[in-house]
């Protein structure tokens, strides 16, 4: 089902908690709202499953205005990030429970419900109760009972905030598997970039109730549209250099250091003329450049870590710390002067009062 929020805005008392949010989510698209703690993704998921009414705006599922639906009249499924099962109950009948409620006949209901089970790979463990469950297991419980009703849109708050790193990992790859086999449109929330990243089609990040992108995850990756989206994404972060340009805005010159960087683009965004801007490079986009004619940063090293495969290195340009991701084959030793390349089409360049991007 195609969902659509059209200018939707949520206050309480005090707060604008969601501020006119605009978003089309197409038809079995799995949408991850993600964004910092308190940036309005729960109450965003909420209006979504009618447990809240919008203050503004309006909500459409497929063709049908649902701003005064009831939750039970939406055909949502919904899994917290507490599991929220009955402990009294067996998993199979745990499953069956929202089928018992709509009065489906029982043997109805219990060839679903272990239809469900089978899908989330749980069908082995129907006659446990829920404390003799995993955390993982509770959460496909969970989700098989959020989808024995054949919903047509899934709302996810969090569900894997319960559980251990591993875990974590081997259930957010799940939840992208049963996502496709059912083809079912999904809302995730979360507020882990890597999450997002890894299992949505497109993310909707968020601040302080305003949307601040909506793109697939490598394009709000490569294409931050300001420094607080290049900011939120990637482990480690990006790295921000004050900046200012010369008068013919061919060139980058760092404020701290008077090192000069070529322009590869010509800035978007004509209004930006001479005023504060910030450097942005990430970690990954530095390598080390051995060609002492060619143009790079000059730093001195601070300190050499091996992470995995790749080497990452601190070190000091003027009085800004930077990091950068390197191969492992080149010695590079603490207090070593070297000069950090750019990869081409990689900086990004951003104006300090908007955050804009205005290199893309
Ligand atoms: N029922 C409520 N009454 C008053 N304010 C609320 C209510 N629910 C949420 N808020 C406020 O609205 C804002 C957004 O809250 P929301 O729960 O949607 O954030 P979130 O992005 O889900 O955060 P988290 O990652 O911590 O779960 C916050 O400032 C919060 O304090
Ligand atoms: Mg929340």
């Amino acid at each position: 089902m195609k969902i659509q929020l059209k200018d939707i805005t949520m206050r309480f008392d005090h707060t604008t908690a969601v501020d006119h949010l605009n978003v089309t989510i197409e038809e079995g698209k799995l949408v991850s709202l993600l964004g910092p703690s308190g940036c309005g993704k729960s109450t965003t998921l909420y209006m979504l499953a009618g447990l809240y009414r919008p203050s503004e705006g309006e909500l459409y599922f497929g063709e049908r205005l649902v701003n005064k639906i009831e939750p039970e009249n939406r055909e949502i499924g919904m899994v917290f990030q507490n599991y929220a099962l009955y402990p009294h109950l067996t998993v199979l009948k745990n499953i069956m429970f929202p089928l018992k409620m709509a009065k489906v006949p029982k043997k109805e209901a219990e060839a679903r419900a272990k239809e469900m089970a089978a899908l989330v790979q749980i069908d082995h463990l129907l006659d446990r109760k829920p404390s003799q469950l995993s955390g993982g297991q509770q959460q496909r419980v969970a989700i098989a009972r959020a989808l024995v009703k054949k919903p047509k849109l899934l709302l996810l708050d969090e569900p894997l905030s319960n559980l251990d790193a591993r875990l974590r990992l081997e259930m957010r790859e799940e939840i992208r598997r049963i996502q496709q086999e059912v083809g079912i449109t999904t809302i995730f929330v979360t507020h882990d970039q890597e999450e997002a990243m890894s299992i949505s089609d497109h993310v909707l990040l968020m601040k302080d109730g305003r949307m601040q992108q909506y793109s697939a995850p490598q394009d709000m990756y490569d294409y931050p549209k300001n420094k607080f989206v290049a900011q939120f994404l990637g482990n480690p972060p990006i790295n921000i250099f004050p900046a200012k340009l010369s008068d013919d805005l061919q060139t980058i010159v760092l404020q701290d250091t008077r090192e000069t960087l070529q322009l590869e683009a010509p800035i978007s965004d004509p209004a930006a003329m001479n005023g504060d801007y910030e450097l942005g490079i990430r970690p990954e986009d530095f390598y080390i450049e051995t060609d002492s004619v060619k143009a790079g940063l000059k730093v001195e090293t601070i300190r050499v870590e091996r992470i995995g495969r790749d080497n990452l290195l601190n070190a000091k340009l003027g009085q800004i710390n930077l990091r950068a991701i390197i191969s492992p084959d080149v010695k590079i030793n603490k207090g070593d002067m070297i000069t950090l390349g750019i990869r081409p089409g990689r900086a990004r360049l951003f104006d300090s009062s908007s955050g804009h991007n205005l290199l893309h």
